[in-house]
C-alpha cells in the first residue's frame, strides 16, 4: 500500500519534517532530481530505500544549470505523475521548492568546482554547467543533512564533480552512484528522451551500441588509438553530431593511452536533431 510523502515547499515546512526523522534517530537517504521521473531516478530512489530509514527526493529543475540558450522553460514538468511514482515507491519526503526560495532575490554565492569539473567533456560544451549543479547540490545538502545522496552513473562526470565535492567541502554526506538503466534497445533513459521524434528514437540507441563494442575490443587487447576515430565516425554516420567519444582515467576522468592507465570509462555526448544525448559505460 502507498502513502503520501510529505511535500515541503519552504525552508520552516522542510526543516520541520527532517528534525521528526533526527528526533527518532533515523537515517535519511536524499535524491536529487529535476522531476519527469523515470525507471531510472526510481532506481536511485530504491537504492535510498535499501539504504536508510528515511527517503528523501528533491525536485527542483535548477535555472543556474542550464544556459540561456538551453531548455530550462522547455524542460519536461510533470509533478501530477511525478507524485503518484513517489507515492508508489514509499518516498517519506519531497522537497518541492520554488525558484525564489532556492535563490532569493540578491543571492550571490556559487560553489567552483575543478579537478574532474576542468577536463573538457561536459565542461566544454556546458562551461556554465558544473557551477550551477554543484551550487544547487551543495545547498541541497546543507538543507536535508542527508546521510547519503544517491546519484545516477547517467551523468558519470556529474556523480565525479558531487562527489569530489562533498569530500572537499566535508558535507558529510555520502555519495552513492548507481548504474544507468537502460531501455530494452539499450538507450539510456532520460528525461530528454521525449524530445526524440520516432526516427531519432530509432537511431538513438547507436550511442550504447558503439560503447559496447568499442569496450569489447578494448578488453580483447586492440590499442585504444586504433578504435576511436572509428567508433566516433560510427555515431556521425548513424546521424549524430557527435561532441565528444573518449576514454577517460574513470576516478580522475584524465585522458589515458592505454587500458593499463585504467579503471577505464567510455564516454559520448552527441547532438540528434536538436537533442543532446550523453552515455557512457565502464571498460
Ligand atoms: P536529473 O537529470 O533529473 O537526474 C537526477 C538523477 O537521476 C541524477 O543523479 C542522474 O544521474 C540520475 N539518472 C538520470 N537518468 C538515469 C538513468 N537512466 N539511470 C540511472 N540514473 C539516472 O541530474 C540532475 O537531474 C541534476 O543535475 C541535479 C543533480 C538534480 C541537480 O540539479
Amino acid at each position: 500500500m502507498s502513502r503520501d510523502p510529505i511535500v515541503a515547499r519552504n525552508l520552516p515546512a522542510l526543516r520541520e519534517t527532517l528534525n521528526i526523522f533526527r528526533a527518532a534517530s533515523e537515517t535519511v537517504a536524499l535524491v536529487p532530481t529535476m522531476g519527469a521521473l523515470h525507471e531510472g531516478h526510481l532506481g536511485l530512489v530504491r537504492e535510498a530505500r535499501r539504504r536508510c530509514k528515511r527517503v528523501a527526493v528533491s525536485i527542483f529543475v535548477n535555472p543556474t544549470q542550464f544556459a540561456p540558450h538551453e531548455d530550462f522553460d522547455s524542460y519536461p514538468r510533470t509533478w501530477d505523475t511525478d507524485l503518484a511514482k513517489l507515492a508508489e515507491e514509499n518516498v517519506d519526503l519531497i522537497w518541492n521548492p520554488g525558484v525564489k526560495i532556492m535563490y532569493p532575490d540578491g543571492f550571490a554565492s556559487r560553489i567552483t568546482t575543478e579537478g574532474p569539473a576542468i577536463v573538457d567533456l561536459e565542461d566544454r560544451f556546458r562551461p556554465h554547467f558544473f557551477g550551477g549543479v554543484a551550487t544547487v547540490v551543495g545547498k541541497l545538502f546543507i538543507q536535508c543533512r542527508p546521510d547519503i545522496a544517491v546519484f545516477g552513473e547517467k551523468d558519470y562526470q556529474q556523480l565525479r564533480v558531487v562527489t569530489q565535492m562533498a569530500r572537499d567541502l566535508d558535507l558529510g554526506v555520502d555519495v552513492v552512484g548507481l548504474a544507468t538503466v537502460r531501455e530494452s534497445d539499450g538507450l539510456a533513459m532520460s528525461s530528454r528522451n521525449v524530445y526524440l521524434s520516432r526516427e531519432e528514437r530509432a537511431i538513438a540507441p547507436v550511442l550504447h551500441r558503439t560503447m559496447q563494442d568499442v569496450a569489447t575490443q578494448l578488453r580483447a587487447g586492440t590499442e585504444l588509438a586504433m578504435v576511436l576515430a572509428p567508433a566516433a565516425a560510427r555515431i556521425t554516420e548513424a546521424g549524430f553530431a557527435l561532441d565528444y567519444f573518449e576514454a577517460r582515467h574513470a576516478e580522475t576522468l584524465q585522458p589515458i593511452k592505454s587500458l593499463q592507465d585504467g579503471p577505464v570509462r567510455l564516454l559520448v555526448a552527441a547532438k540528434i536533431g536538436t537533442t543532446r544525448l550523453i552515455d557512457n559505460i565502464g571498460v
